[in-house]
């Protein structure tokens, strides 16, 4: 057995069985295609003699998960993927691709180059590289379509998704679906005397041109328009050309051009920030059990929770506090369920499985049997409290218990409890089956088993987890709530709602501060003030406005009418006239704010809080914060996160927008360690 390897990660094993080549891709955890990998195989392939056919196959749990996203941010050394797929385009003898695990990226592009495909039908086959702020940049916009047709091209590619091995066979990506070993399916089928068969020069199928565009338009629609989007349509479209090597090197060229641009290196900064929040630094503690899970409390947030949950396949016992409420809430869920299912969401078998895994129960007592408890009754210690005291002494001690909480001191509310080494924080975010982001909360008590749980959780569910410690809002609510009084303070000083939700949007926000309010209803964030009133500091600034527009009814689109007028969302000159009376009221003369200060100023704020969050321990590491916003907040992912966006502005700049921040704010600010923040984040 050859073994070729080079000093960088991996390794490719070479063996001949039979003349025919097994180039086995081994490099842990996921076979990423590093320079190792892409020198090991070019040697390999150029190395082998008289043959019938080469498997290219992964070691461990993947084929290839893509090109070894490390190297992306630097020029690339000699042999780059294009190369080694030329060696098996050229190579005398036909070469598979034999696919397990995962295909993605580059591993995909690689396998696009070979000249068949053979995988398992639970594969996952995919070109993620537009999520990543590139296009493919290995021939996967020109060979694919060759296969699937551009339709079915554009919405892969475009949308970044994963497909099924048994779906990549129906659309013609994968030649055989592996019965059996994948390996011996793999010589099986080279044993067939399977002619060679270049993708590459193969001709790309003709489809409706009407189709085509439908699906180019609603592609870039979903893109937000993004400039690699546009440019992945394009290439998509152009594989139709005849000169397919001149349209392979426009797209390596475009490719080269945006993984060096600053939407690819922030889209880099998420993706490695992402995978180190789900972990604790210097916590070695293994998961507890995690086998069925009983949610309390039936309202919106706890049914969002048990669907989460039975979507992930967990069993779940779902508890009101009488039989009408269980009814009631156990419909609703059932209802959800069929709507899903009939806009082709969830199939039969999973629908039934689903309803099957669910069931309902009115006494706590009935949950002894789960591995996690999470309550999501109402927000209020006085309801919370007597219920964890409640569970803390029915439940056995190996159950986990979860409280799903915005804002409430989890450490106050389990001090007394002699389980609190079980109980966590688990704020979840509406629709929680949807929402991507959940806070782990690490309360004072909290074993360390007992968060790795809530971070296994996390996995299960498919959500991205972040790390906080009890703090009012723990992370993303308290950033965002330092956001929202910017918002409101540039507003009272001179900018309409409009230029404030307009400037956050062509930032990049999926809507702006004002128009979420009116979507998240105002009186949520009324009754927080009207608690609050009591201890607010009276030298503090602060803004009436919201409380008018409370008072007069205008609680946002649910009642018509809130900082916009609906159903067109018009500005309001009743808004307008309670705006003009708090100036007049405070003797504020208004200034005007352009765009570019506005998103500054709104952006400062947040950094400033993360800065303090930091400093206080609630956050872990800058990048944490970056993912509470990019997954929960509608931060627009490629800017990388406010901290991200932050370290990439002029220091100097930065500096004089936080003199800015503290002068709007006055009394009362707390300035955090900003610099020091942000150069951590570059270490
Ligand atoms: N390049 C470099 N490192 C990669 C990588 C890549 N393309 N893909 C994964 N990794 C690293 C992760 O950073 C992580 O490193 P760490 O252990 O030091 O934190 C490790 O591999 C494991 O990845 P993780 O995502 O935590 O494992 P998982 O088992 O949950 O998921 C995958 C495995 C392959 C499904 C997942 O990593 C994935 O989706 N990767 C996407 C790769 C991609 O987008 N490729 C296209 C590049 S163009």
């Amino acid at each position: 057995m050859n073994t070729h390897t080079s000093p960088s990660h991996g390794t490719v094993r070479s063996e001949i069985r039979d003349r025919i080549a097994i180039l086995t891709i081994d490099n842990p955890p996921v076979n990423a295609g590093s320079h190792a990998i892409r020198k090991g195989l070019i040697e390999a392939l150029q190395a082998a003699g008289d043959l019938r056919g080469a498997i290219l196959i992964g070691a461990g749990r993947s084929f290839i998960a893509g090109s070894d996203l490390r190297e992306f941010g630097a020029p690339l050394a000699w042999p780059e993927l294009p190369d080694v797929i030329s060696a098996c385009e050229e190579a005398p003898f036909p070469v598979v691709a034999a696919i397990h695990g995962v295909a993605l990226g580059g591993g995909l592009e690689l396998a696009l180059g070979c000249d068949y495909r053979i995988a398992t039908e639970d594969a996952r086959l995919g070109l993620p590289e537009v999520s990543l702020g590139m296009v493919p940049g290995a021939g996967g916009t020109q060979r694919l379509p060759r296969l699937t047709g551009r339709i079915a091209a554009v919405e892969m590619v475009c949308g970044s998704t994963r497909i099924t091995g048994t779906r990549a066979a129906s659309l013609g990506l994968v030649d055989a679906l592996a019965e059996g070993d994948l390996l011996d399916a793999a010589l099986t089928f080279l044993a067939q005397d399977r002619p060679k068969r270049v993708v590459a020069q193969m001709t790309v199928p003709d489809e409706d041109p009407a189709a085509l565009q439908a699906a180019c338009d609603k592609a870039l629609k979903k893109g937000r328009g993004r400039p690699n989007v546009a440019e992945a349509i394009r290439l998509v479209q152009a594989s139709a050309d005849a000169d397919v090597a001149a349209v392979l090197a426009d797209e390596r060229a475009v490719f080269q051009r945006l993984r060096l641009e600053p939407d690819a290196s922030a889209l880099r900064h998420l993706f490695f920030a992402e995978r180190r929040a789900g972990s604790v630094d210097g916590l070695d503690a293994k998961p507890r059990a995690l086998a069925s899970v009983g949610v309390i409390g039936g309202g919106t947030m706890g049914q969002g929770i048990a669907r989460a949950c039975l979507g992930a396949g967990l069993p779940v016992t779902l508890v009101e506090r009488d039989a009408a409420a269980l009814d009631r809430s156990l419909s609703a869920l059932c209802d959800a369920l069929d709507a899903r299912h009939a806009r082709g969401r969830l199939g039969d078998a999973a629908l039934a499985a689903q309803k099957a895994a669910l069931r309902g129960a009115t006494d706590v007592a009935d949950l002894t049997g789960c591995d996690l408890v999470i309550e999501a009754v109402f927000e209020e210690l006085s309801v919370k409290v007597p219920l964890l005291e409640q569970l803390d002494r029915l439940l056995p001690e190996n159950v986990v218990i979860g409280t799903n909480t915005s804002y409430l001191d989890i450490n106050a509310m389990v001090a007394d409890l002699p389980g609190r080494s079980r109980i966590l924080g688990l704020h979840f975010f509406s629709p929680a089956d949807v929402m991507k982001l959940l806070e782990v909360v690490r309360a004072e008590a909290t074993a360390d088993d007992v968060l790795v749980t809530g971070l296994a959780l996390a996995k299960r569910l498919g959500k991205q987890p972040v790390v906080a410690r009890v703090a009012e809002g723990f992370i993303g609510n308290r950033i965002y709530a330092a956001y929202r009084r910017r918002a409101e303070l540039l507003m009272l000083d001179g900018a309409a709602p409009q230029d404030v939700d307009a400037a956050a949007q062509a930032f990049g926000f999926a809507m702006g501060p004002f128009a979420v309010s009116d979507m998240s209803g105002l009186d949520i964030a009324w009754a927080m003030r009207k608690r609050q009133a009591a201890t607010r500091d009276p030298k503090a600034r602060y803004v009436t406005i919201p409380d008018r527009l409370c008072e007069a009814g205008r609680l946002g689109r649910k009642t018509g009418a809130g900082w916009y007028d609906y159903p067109e969302t018009r500005p309001s000159p009743v808004v307008d006239a309670v705006i003009a009376n708090a100036r007049a009221d405070a003797g504020i003369t208004p200034q005007p704010f352009d765009a570019a200060t506005i998103q500054r100023q709104l952006l400062i704020a947040m950094v400033n809080e993360a800065a303090l969050l930091l400093a206080e321990g609630v956050a872990q590491r800058p990048s944490d914060i970056d993912v509470t916003l990019a997954n929960g907040y509608g931060f627009p992912r490629w800017k990388g996160g406010p901290l991200w966006w932050a370290a990439q502005e002029d220091p100097a700049a930065i500096a004089a927008d936080l003199d800015q921040l503290e002068q709007a704010i006055g009394h009362g600010f707390a300035r955090g360690p900003v610099a020091e923040t942000l150069a951590a984040l570059k270490d």
